[in-house]
């Protein structure tokens, strides 16, 4: 009998949603990827959220557990920054191939505007074998429903999630078909969002939350109180429009 070298089993990569702020929506299921990950990568952000994120790591990750904290390039042109992230993706690659579990955490849902989105496509191109499994987590908008009660869809509504970046337009359209609609990356575009609300006449059908589940969270029902509001308020906030109901 001839003695084959015994093969490494490979380690599986974990895109884990840690929810928007409150550690207890944080799910049985992260927290137990977290405990039983031989490394995890923590992205730092200039969001002040970074203290949950860190946070919730060092709670639940095991004594043995390597934390990296890494930063991601938020340059302009998406050469530098998909190098930035292929540079990350083959040390991923190379700690599988070793059989370590990875794990990569992200604010709210993993798959929803994160940068969890870009390693994976990295990833997936230095080592294609890899195994991915993706935790979802609670997306902020969920929290601000949830916080404001406001019903997100009924029947047969539709919802439009919106990053409102620099297109207001859409945001008019989506309200004037008649959808619920879901506002993020607000940013300092707040007082023009208001505005808007005002003038396609949905303010009294719109909630706003910033930081929400977080100790210092926002909840404004009445978005008259935000006219005024100053350049940092929209950071890390989110508004729903409701429907006008059928
Ligand atoms: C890069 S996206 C991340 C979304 C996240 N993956 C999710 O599922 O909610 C950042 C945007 O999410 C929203 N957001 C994230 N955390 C939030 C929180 N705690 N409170 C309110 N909005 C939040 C804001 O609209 C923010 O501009």
């Amino acid at each position: 009998m001839t003695n084959r070298p015994q093969e490494t089993k490979l380690g599986t990569f974990y895109g884990i949603g840690v929810g928007p702020g409150d550690p207890e929506l944080l799910t049985l299921k992260a927290i137990r990827v977290l405990s039983s990950s031989d490394c995890i990568y923590v992205p730092m952000s200039h969001l002040s959220t970074q203290d949950y994120v860190s946070e919730v790591v060092h709670d639940y990750a095991g004594s043995e557990c390597e934390i990296k904290e890494v930063t991601f390039s938020l340059a302009s042109d998406s050469t530098s920054r998909c190098q930035h992230w292929q540079q990350t993706a083959v040390e991923i690659a190379t700690k599988l191939q070793a059989g370590q579990d990875v794990a990569f955490v992200t604010l709210g849902d993993a798959l929803l505007y994160s940068t969890y989105i870009y390693l994976v496509r990295a990833l997936r191109k230095e080592f294609d074998a890899a195994r991915i499994e993706t935790v979802p987590g609670v997306s902020a908008f969920s929290l601000v429903a949830a916080l404001t009660n406001t019903p997100l869809g009924e029947g047969q509504q539709s919802l439009h999630v919106i990053p409102v970046a620099n297109n207001l337009v859409r945001i008019e359209s989506a309200i004037t078909s008649g959808a619920g609609v879901v506002l993020m990356k607000i940013g300092s575009r707040l007082r023009e969002i208001v505005a808007l609300l005002e003038q396609l006449n949905v303010l009294d059908r719109s909630v706003f939350v910033s930081r929400a589940g977080l100790p210092d969270q926002r909840v404004e029902l009445d978005l008259n109180h935000l006219r005024d509001a100053d350049e940092t308020t929209g950071n890390l906030a989110v508004i729903i429009v409701q429907t006008a109901g059928e």
